[in-house]
């Protein structure tokens, strides 16, 4: 297997092993430091809607009705709590096993892209935004929420240490803040939050193109 491909099957372990623990431990982040972000990210999805890293599908409930979800994940184990997440609400969803750094899916395809607390655990963020920005079509919509680095110089000394372990052993950032290559990629960025010493940020931007004047 090549190095990528082995990168690659190392974290779709680490997630199918976290994937029974993951709500649990996701939901003490949810209520006390990401707010209401899933439903303030996930209400302004419209149309055809790419979720990559959908990961158990926490953000399931929080879609409008006529939103037509796609869902792409690594790891089979997370996505099938997504799957069993979906039934229980009665949500059609095409759940895939995928790789944000290579969708195998076609270009300007989705009208929305959501990713929210994955890009800080993809290793190659960059190629992620790259793959993000060829599926949406021209003037789509893509909404981004994650934890970043702090705007608070001493927490961010924090957040430095902390990855010493967290990036070889859980493949987690802190210092990453994306809103920072979404603009460079020509992306206008709308509505815009930062709060939590600016550790947690939320946006929505559209991709450029005949709509792309419409920022909202
Ligand atoms: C912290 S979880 C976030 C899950 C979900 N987005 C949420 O808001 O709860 C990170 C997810 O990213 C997925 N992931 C990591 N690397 C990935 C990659 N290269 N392609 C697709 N998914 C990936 C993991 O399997 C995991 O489900």
């Amino acid at each position: 297997m090549s190095a990528t491909g082995d990168r690659r099957d190392r974290w779709r372990r680490h997630w199918d092993r976290h994937s029974k623990t993951y709500d649990r431990q996701m939901g003490f982040m949810d209520r006390w430091l990401f707010r209401d972000t899933r439903s303030w990210t996930c209400r302004q999805a419209t149309g055809e809607v790419l979720e990559v890293a959908i990961g158990t599908g926490l953000n399931l409930p929080h879609y409008p009705p006529g939103a037509r979800l796609t869902g792409i994940d690594l790891s089979e184990a997370m996505l099938e709590i997504a799957h069993r997440r979906a039934a229980d609400l009665g949500s059609s969803v095409d759940l895939r096993q995928g790789d944000a750094e290579a969708l195998e899916l076609p270009d300007a395809s989705f009208d929305t892209v959501v990713y929210t607390f994955s890009l800080c655990a993809i290793p190659d963020h960059r190629a992620a935004l790259a793959e993000m920005t060829r599926v949406l079509r021209p003037g789509g919509r893509l909404l981004l929420a994650d934890h970043v680095a702090s705007a608070n110089r001493a927490v961010r000394a924090g957040q430095r240490l902390l990855e010493v372990a967290t990036v070889p052993l859980g493949g987690e950032h802190f210092l990453r803040r994306p809103i920072e290559l979404v603009r460079a990629a020509g992306f206008t960025v709308g509505r815009h939050e930062r709060f939590a010493l600016g550790i947690v940020e939320r946006l929505a931007a559209r991709k450029p193109g005949p709509d792309a004047t419409e920022v909202s």
